[in-house]
């Protein structure tokens, strides 16, 4: 792993300008959606997105999303089926990536797909990252700004602590207003299947489909058709302990609604009035501030599943996982 000297840029005009440049030319740029930060390269660049995986010291197998400034940009990669289309016109741009069979005029590098025949895409709706996939006028292979392993990243400081050396630029465009990654759907053939809950909720999927969604991919066999969804993965350090009454002393508390973690040594609030959308915009940065050298478990309070309740319990789960 070579040194970078990463360059801290704020979202001005010139510093956005800037960090187009240092993608075209091959750099990797850390910049933010309304999700979570990500750490951009070059897509059609196979190098540049090889660096990707050697910063985020992640698995070589697991293959990225494409992000594009425009739905008539993200056609001339992917093959969009009627149902894909309809997603894509609802939605984009937004908190969903649409996982769509590959098209002849596809540019991303076998390297970003992981050489599947699948290319994932997205529009991300921020306007610091619009602005940066402007600049570099080509598709941005861009995984979650962090470690892998570790909690998404979604403020620039985060990006820093775990990336800070490795890349060459942090665009800082403030906290992500949605803060769980995006929803991704595989629209491969007739049927739409939900690979990873996310930003964009199943129902309000199912109301712009009009029928019910397909769980996991086709021919759901032991093939990685969605690597990245390890089942540890989002991983603080300290242990994670789910649907908790309260903390017991010594523990963490993360609470959800009022009350609990009187007994705690560090506690934190997804939401006080209990919502959602506030829950999962703090999910991930408390996460981070509660998982200090001194704690040995996280006590989280139980989280409704319905909206963004099934991405939340989502990353929890994983973040409980055994690894
Ligand atoms: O909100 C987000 O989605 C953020 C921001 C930066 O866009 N990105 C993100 O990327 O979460 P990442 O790399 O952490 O997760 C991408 C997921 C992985 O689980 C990967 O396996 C899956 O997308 N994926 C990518 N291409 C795929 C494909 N062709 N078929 C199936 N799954 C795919
Ligand atoms: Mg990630």
């Amino acid at each position: 792993m070579t040194y970078r000297n990463t360059l801290h840029l704020g979202a001005d005009p010139s510093s956005l300008a800037k960090a187009g440049r240092i993608l075209a030319e091959g750099g990797l740029v850390s910049f933010p959606t309304e999700t979570v930060y990500g750490l951009g390269a070059d897509a059609t660049n196979g190098r540049a997105v090889a660096g990707i995986y050697e910063a985020k010291g992640r698995p070589r197998f697991n293959p990225l999303i494409a992000h594009l400034a425009s739905f008539e940009l993200a056609r001339g990669q992917g093959v969009f089926s009627p149902a894909a289309e309809r997603l894509a016109l609802a939605f984009w741009p937004g908190p969903l990536t649409l996982v769509v069979p590959k098209a002849p005029s596809c540019t991303v590098s076998e390297i970003a797909t992981a050489g599947l025949d699948s290319v994932a895409l997205r529009v991300p709706d921020h306007p610091v990252a619009h602005a940066v996939l402007e600049a570099v006028g080509r598709p941005v292979a861009a995984p979650s700004a962090n470690r892998s392993g570790h909690v998404s990243a979604t403020t620039a400081a985060h990006v820093a602590a775990d990336l800070d050396g490795r890349i060459d630029a942090i665009v800082d465009g403030g906290a992500t207003q949605v803060g769980v990654e995006s929803t991704i759907l595989s629209c491969l053939g007739d049927r739409v299947a939900m690979l990873r809950p996310g930003g964009l909720s199943r129902d309000m999927i199912e109301d712009v489909l009009g029928f019910a969604l397909a769980e996991g991919p086709e021919g759901a066999g032991d093939e990685p058709v969605a690597p990245g969804m390890l089942a540890s993965h989002y991983a603080p350090r300290a242990h994670v302990r789910l649907d908790a009454e309260d903390a017991e002393p010594g523990e963490a508390w993360l609470g959800f609604g009022p009350g609990g973690g009187g007994q705690a040594r560090i506690s934190a609030n997804l939401s006080p009035s209990g919502e959602l959308t506030e829950a999962a915009a703090n999910l991930f940065g408390m996460l981070r501030l509660l998982d200090r050298a001194d704690i040995h478990a996280i006590a989280v309070a139980p989280i409704p599943g319905e909206g963004l309740g099934e991405a939340i319990r989502d990353r929890l789960a994983r973040a409980a996982a055994e690894r």
